[in-house]
């Protein structure tokens, strides 16, 4: 605000001679109207995509404005509330006039209610309203009696709030609304967030502030902030959280805790969202001062059963229980000998009568010796068919960890009779935390658009988790949240457009990246055709642009020990194989990169043969995996004609100068945004410029140890010699709590 408040005053005094004329009054006068003036447009992100400020473009807002002056809402349960009080504001605020509700139909009524209203009902087809099921809504302009209205109608008020979002969204984005025939339904059934918060406050690889629930206060004192949550969730179609870290803390369970998760699914209840928990496998041990957590032993069912019940004469629209457990040294049913099926389908029992489920996640790995890329797959395969039906099997988007790029998990597809659901992480633990930029929806497609080959081509990862492939009825789709107390609730601004993206696909997995890029930016920044275009390029190659500079070809997990902060390709110290960056590139003399062939570990052996086809040969393999699955020798000849080394050199270069194009993509739009995101993004470029530098060059002189190549020519040398990388210490790196 300063910087921008100087350079204003200044440019007004040195351009505009009259004004040194004008006594020191009228200068002060102006100071002030200045600060007012940049106050009440200050920009802090806290809005997210649902800012309702004018439209700017005024023909469009007359035509927008001739098309909308009533609202008609039918029924007045909690979302049908939640939905008006949204429209309301939403329209104001947009068309800057006030809108009457009204009871008759009028020109320029928006009639929004479900169909149990004659009205409605009479208004849309019976086709229509069969297509769009519990959640889903129908956009339509009609005529009553001459009268030009738009009709939003669902089956039930949930529908109609997604509805009004939806209406909201298309005037955000400026597009016509006068010929509207929508028809929408989510594709996926539990749309969720995860977070990994913990009772203390602090957030697990969380990068933008402090949990956004405060125990403390809950459950009293409700924060503005669960209600804003909860409308921006509902605005792109989540309709899940589990609020508590999946290294649960089994404090959450006792009564006292409940009482607090009660009052926040309250708050959540009008817009849709239902409320799990991770729990803790050892709770009856705990916090029931029982002497086992066995699953198959009664007094543990007959615990489990009674804490089901109990959570459901609080919440009684519970969600279920998120699950990790013989997982990183989380306790589970292998503690005592059992499977996780065992265990799963214990906790499935205790909420089945209340229709809740168990989401369990399979993210295990032991201290084996067997490459850790197979280790879910070797446990949860066999175990196909044998969980209960409120079960879902939760499974990371890739065999590792989140990595900047990985192959899809072999286990999609290959449990037919199991409903997976989808994990991906929207925080940033392994993409440079909250200070670099990425887009993360071109990474969620790659993995969606896979093609298992499960049952023949076309078996994409998309149709195993949204039913379609095994005819499952409970779907899922979860994302590790990148929320936090910042003011701008994801610490990057442009880190709100992975939350954005991550609904807008759990909703609907066709959508493009380039679309939803496209409305965040209009909702968000911009709605002037070549900023948009400018953004919209950053973002589309800023995944790309990451994971050249920090893992191209195909490396992976090089990241820095435990805290996951910056480049550590040397690391061999951890307590277990499996946790050290050697480990994942095994770079030696001859070359670099983890052999999964079956001259190796023949992970590639639990895909379908397609897909093992197609990454097989190092010579065939897309060379974005090639490193994930073959140990290829240093002159190993890459599709551009220069060798390995080369080409990883390439690679790293190139990422850190096209950090250096969004710098200048960025810079060069700087009229159409407003002062504080502008500033904001910029310094986060510079450090992400500059850590994509740090990557680039620890990275190059460590693999040079190797390859003993030069660098090609033109290349500038690392500002310092490998010894000074290796030394750095990062006492401060946030995020940390997980085991590794
Ligand atoms: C990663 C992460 C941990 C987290 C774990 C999980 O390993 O580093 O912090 O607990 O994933 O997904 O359970």
């Amino acid at each position: 605000m300063n910087l921008y408040f100087y350079s204003f005053t200044i440019v007004i005094i040195n351009k505009t001679n009259p004004l040194i004329a004008i006594g020191m009054k009228q200068i002060i006068f102006l100071f002030i109207a200045c600060v007012i003036h940049y106050s009440l447009h200050a920009e802090d992100g806290y809005r997210l995509w649902l800012r309702y400020d004018k439209i700017d473009d005024k023909n469009l807002l007359s035509q927008y404005s001739n098309q909308i002056s009533f609202v008609h809402f039918t029924d007045s349960t909690p979302a049908i509330l939640a939905a008006k009080e949204e429209l309301l504001n939403g329209l104001e605020g947009l068309l800057d006039k006030k809108i009457f509700f009204n009871d008759q139909i009028q020109d320029g009524t928006v009639l929004a209610g479900t169909i149990q209203n004659s009205n409605i009902r009479s208004l849309v087809s019976a086709g229509d309203i069969n297509k769009i099921g519990k959640e889903g809504f129908i956009i339509q302009t009609a005529d009553v009696n001459k009268k030009k209205i738009i009709v939003i109608a669902a089956n039930t008020g949930i529908g109609v709030l997604y509805g009004c979002f939806h209406f909201l969204r298309l005037l955000q984005t400026h597009q016509s609304i006068q010929q509207l025939s929508v028809v929408s339904a989510p594709s996926i059934q539990l749309r969720m967030l995860d977070h990994w918060d913990n009772l203390n406050r602090t957030v697990e690889r969380g990068y933008a502030g402090i949990s956004v629930w405060n125990w403390q206060t809950l459950p009293v004192y409700i924060d503005k902030r669960y209600k804003d949550y909860a409308r921006a969730n509902a605005s792109i179609g989540i309709n899940a959280v589990a609020l508590n870290n999946v290294n649960a803390n089994a404090t959450i369970l006792t009564k006292a805790y409940l009482l607090k998760v009660a009052a926040l699914a309250n708050v959540f209840r009008p817009y849709g969202i239902k409320v799990f928990l991770s729990a803790r496998f050892s709770a009856p041990m705990e916090i029931g001062n029982l002497k086992t957590a066995d699953p198959l032993d009664p007094n543990v069912q007959q615990w489990w059963k009674q804490k089901a019940d109990e959570i459901y004469t609080y919440i009684p629209d519970f969600g279920g229980f998120l699950v990790k457990a013989n997982s990183e040294g989380q306790p589970g049913p292998q503690n005592y000998n059992r499977t996780h099926a065992d265990g799963a389908n214990m906790l499935a029992d205790a909420l089945a009568p209340h229709n809740g489920v168990v989401i369990w996640r399979a993210f295990v790995y032991s201290n084996a010796n067997d490459d850790r890329f197979k280790q879910a797959y070797d446990e949860f395969q066999p175990l196909d068919g044998k969980f209960k039906n409120n079960v879902l099997l939760q499974v990371k988007n890739g065999p590792i960890d989140f990595q900047p790029r990985e192959p899809f998990h072999p286990l999609f597809g290959a449990m037919p009779a199991t409903p997976l659901m989808m994990e991906f992480q929207l925080t940033q633990e392994y993409l440079g935390f909250a200070t670099h930029l990425v887009y993360l929806a071109p990474l969620f497609k790659e993995c969606l658009d896979a093609d298992t080959y499960a049952n023949g081509k076309g078996s994409t990862v998309a149709r195993v988790i949204d039913g379609s492939l095994n005819k499952h009825v409970v779907t899922g789709m979860a994302a590790v949240a990148n929320i936090g107390n910042t003011i701008n609730w994801t610490g990057h601004p442009f880190a709100q457009a992975n939350w954005y993206a991550f609904g807008r696909l759990a909703w609907n997995h066709e959508v493009s990246s380039a679309q939803i890029a496209e409305e965040w930016i209009r909702q968000t920044f911009t709605n002037t055709k070549p900023d948009v275009d400018t953004i919209k390029n950053m973002m589309l190659a800023s995944r790309e642009i990451l994971v050249d500079y920090m893992t191209p070809i195909g490396l992976h997990h090089i990241m820095g020990y435990s805290h996951h902060y910056g480049p550590a390709p040397w690391y061999n110290k951890a307590e277990r194989a499996d946790w050290n960056p050697v480990y994942f590139h095994k770079a030696d003399s001859e070359g670099i990169g983890f052999d999964r062939t079956a001259t190796g570990s023949n992970a590639l052996g639990q895909y379908m043969p397609e897909v093992r086809k197609a990454f097989e040969d190092s010579n065939t393999c897309d060379e974005k995996y090639l490193l994930w699955f073959h140990h290829v020798s240093w002159d190993h000849k890459m599709r551009s004609g220069r060798n390995l080394w080369g080409e990883l050199c390439y690679k790293y270069y190139t990422g850190v100068d096209s950090v250096r194009w969004m710098q200048q993509a960025w810079n060069h739009i700087q009229p159409a945004i407003d002062a504080e995101r502008f500033q904001q993004v910029k310094m986060l470029l510079e450090v992400q410029y500059n850590e994509a530098a740090w990557w680039r060059n620890a990275c190059v002189l460590y693999f040079q140890t190797f390859s003993k190549m030069p660098l090609s020519k033109g290349y500038p040398q690392p500002d310092h010699d490998l010894n000074y990388y290796e030394q750095l210490v990062f006492p401060y790196a946030p995020g940390i709590g997980g085991n590794q």
